[in-house]
């Protein structure tokens, strides 16, 4: 696996339960899946040489970003090596631009967008649209890092002016969508054609980042569950993605808009740990060795997955707070990440599975809240 941060760490204990001999290539000893895993080629996802050193001894590679640009997974694939999503599919992945223009062409509903150059362009858009817009930079962005709510032309030209665009990057507007939920349809698909769809989450977003996964979303529409579901197929089938798929979208007036896709196990993803028969993690592993998927089902009615992020003050090492969200709730699952803390880091996440939703949102809550420092009992 390409990336050594918690996705990878996380698909450790399947690729152990299932006697995987699993590799990560990480950027240091001290990154959060080369801390679990015996076989780490240490390296930078854009060094070629790394990515040979990591593929001289794999028969698949896979990835826990999408950060890996494609040619050098063409030059892996022209070596023979199974690149797995391969690089056609993973761009979509990789630059919203390419993903909208591809989705744009499915007939995928997805919201008004443009590419564009500078600030009068944006307007322009703005006179068909609306204010306020989304700014976005095409590549390299997560967790909210490369998207901008605009209200009027001088914050774009700010913007614009302050954000230096690298690697291809394009700047991209789209309308802004005063969504009811926003919500994620996860896939496992494999080489030779086999899909299974988790059921369709509800996510909250907490300045651009995930914060809070509830499975299955309440109070969807189970029509349009079912569209999403079917969507999310389509998708995985049209750019023949290989691993998990993840399809965020946004539920607006009554009907479903696509936001972005990964190709990856996702955050909205890790409540299937705990919550479902066969995790998003295991199935990553099983679709892109091509073995039969696993159940994606359900095993309680309510799953709840909160993050747990780096607050902006300081507090004590992580392992001090488990006395007592471990005393307090034997039913609480506790994920660590093994990194440091820092404002606005993904630490590590907390899950509850169980029958009354708000009975496992409170339980949830509280174990992320008491491990960030937000109450103290
Ligand atoms: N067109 C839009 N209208 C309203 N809100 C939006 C829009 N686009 C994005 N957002 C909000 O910003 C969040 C982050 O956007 P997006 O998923 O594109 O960014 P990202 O940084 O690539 O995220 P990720 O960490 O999932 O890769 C969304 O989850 C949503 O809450
Ligand atoms: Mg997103």
């Amino acid at each position: 696996m390409i990336g050594g941060g918690q996705l990878a760490r996380m698909s450790a204990a399947p690729a152990a339960a299932l006697g995987i001999d699993f590799a990560v290539l990480a950027t240091s000893e001290g990154e959060s899946a080369a801390q679990v895993v015996r076989r780490v080629v240490l390296g930078d996802h854009d060094d070629p040489q790394a990515l040979a050193r990591l593929a001289a001894n794999s028969d698949i590679v896979t990835f826990d970003h999408e950060h890996v640009p494609p040619p050098m997974l063409e030059q892996l694939l022209d070596r023979g090596v199974l690149v797995r999503p391969g690089p056609d599919a993973l761009r979509h992945a990789q630059d919203k631009w390419h993903m909208r223009q591809t989705l744009s062409q499915m007939g995928a509903p997805v919201p008004a967008w443009a590419r564009v150059d500078h600030p009068g362009e944006v307007s322009a858009f703005a006179e068909d649209n609306g204010w306020p817009l989304v700014l976005k930079i095409s590549r390299g962005g997560y967790d909210g890092r490369g998207v901008w709510v605009v209200e009027n032309e001088t914050q774009v030209e700010t913007l614009m002016r302050q954000t230096p665009l690298v690697d291809a990057a394009v700047w991209l507007v789209e309308e802004y969508l005063p969504f009811e939920m926003e919500i994620s349809a996860q896939v496992a698909r494999s080489p030779h054609g086999q899909a299974v769809a988790y059921p369709v989450v509800r996510t909250v977003q907490v300045e651009g980042m995930c914060a809070e996964v509830v499975a299955p979303a309440p109070g969807l529409d189970p029509d349009l569950a079912l569209e999403a579901t079917d969507l999310a197929l389509r998708i995985a089938q049209e750019l023949d993605v290989v691993g998990m798929l993840a399809v965020e979208l946004f539920v607006v007036s009554g009907r479903i808009v696509v936001n972005e896709l990964a190709m990856r196990p996702h955050n909205s993803g890790h409540w299937s740990i705990e919550g479902a028969v066969t995790s998003q993690f295991e199935n990553h592993l099983r679709a892109v060795l091509d073995w039969p998927l696993g159940d994606p089902r359900t095993i309680a009615p309510h799953t709840v997955m909160v993050n747990v992020i780096g607050p902006d003050h300081p507090i004590p090492p992580l392992h001090e707070a488990f006395r007592h969200v471990m005393a307090r709730d034997p039913g609480l699952h506790v994920h660590l990440y093994g990194k440091s803390v820092r404002p606005r880091r993904k630490l590590g996440h907390v899950t509850v599975v169980g029958d009354d939703l708000d009975d496992v949102l409170d339980r949830a809550h509280h174990g992320a809240d008491y491990l960030m420092g937000v109450i103290d009992e």
